[in-house]
């Protein structure tokens, strides 16, 4: 199974949302980070159909999309960034009518084992509009995922989660992804450190980077460092390096964790590179 995006751009006027954009996809987890504005939603759009690019072409499996129809509509679930659920029905309810909008065969089969894997099992019979936003996040997953589509787009998909169901929503992300071509745009840089094979970096509206998130940290490897410091002097190592971490210690002194080609101090200690440290050497400046 193969998803081929070719040269595919797309402008609002005269504001290029996407130029050039070219990436082959097979099974597993794409991860797609960038900062606002830098094109992700406007892909996703393209990739489901839901607008139309300026200019390129999408093969699924050698065909052109836009030749394919319901055919290909059927092999998509998509998560847009911000779902609208109709607030009069019930989680089940919800479920039961985009099974329907989608042609999913045997609903009742599915409706339930999806429910449980988004923990909305035991609100499957309360309304929506007293959902929390995390609730009808879950929902919105839900749906996606109904009638087990071979192209899962989700658009940030754990915004507005608490911490344990961010983890249980990634866990079941990869548990369904192996026969999947499975896309999601992100800003929480942990939500796809460990899941994704490959880490598309995008900034405005070009890849500036693709590889799998180990090839990304070991570019850093060697460029991140711990300083132990006092208080007074944290404005100025903001003002001389890339500070992406303060954190208090015990004594009352700060820890710095610092992007920088050399050791910012003498006692500088050499720290193993994150996703995030690579995010933020890419697009970041100093953090607050
Ligand atoms: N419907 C629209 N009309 C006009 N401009 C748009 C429209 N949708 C997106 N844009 C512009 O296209 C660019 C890319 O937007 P897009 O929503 O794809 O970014 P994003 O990476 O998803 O951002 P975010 O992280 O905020 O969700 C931005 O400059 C945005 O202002
Ligand atoms: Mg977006």
């Amino acid at each position: 199974m193969e998803l081929v995006i070719e040269n595919v751009s797309k402008s609002y006027k005269q504001n290029k949302a996407l130029s050039g954009f070219t990436l082959t996809m097979t099974p597993g987890i794409y991860a797609l980070l960038g900062p606002n504005g830098s094109g992700k939603s406007t892909l996703m759009n393209i990739i489901t159909d839901n607008i139309k690019a300026d200019g390129g072409k999408i093969k699924f499996d050698g065909k052109d999309i836009s030749k394919m129809g319901r055919e290909y509509l059927k092999l998509l679930g998509y998560m847009p960034q911000y779902p609208g659920i109709y607030p009069q029905f019930s989680a089940e309810e919800y479920l039961y009518y985009m099974a329907a909008l989608k042609g999913v065969k045997d609903p009742e089969k599915q409706i339930d084992g999806v429910l449980e894997e988004v923990e909305l099992l035991d609100v499957r019979r309360k309304k929506t509009a007293y959902f929390s936003g995390g609730m009808k996040q879950r929902l919105a997953l839900a749906q996606a995922v109904l009638g087990d589509p071979k192209i899962l787009v989700l658009d940030e998909p754990t915004a507005g989660m608490d911490p344990k169901q961010r983890i249980a929503i990634r866990n079941y992300i990869s548990k369904i992804s192996f026969d999947k071509i499975v896309i999601i745009a992100t800003h929480v840089v942990s939500d796809i450190e460990y899941i994704a094979r490959d880490v598309v970096m995008l900034k405005k509206g070009v890849i500036v980077d693709n590889a799998p998130p180990d090839e990304l940290t070991e570019k850093i490897s060697g460029k991140v460092f711990r300083v132990n410091t006092a208080q007074k002097d944290v404005t100025e190592y903001q003002r001389k390096f890339k500070v992406t971490n303060i954190s208090k210690e015990d004594s009352g002194g700060v820890y710095l964790r610092i992007l920088s080609d050399k050791a910012p101090a003498e006692d500088a200690i050499a720290v193993s590179p994150t996703l995030e440290d690579y995010y933020l050497h890419v697009f970041g400046e100093s953090t607050v």
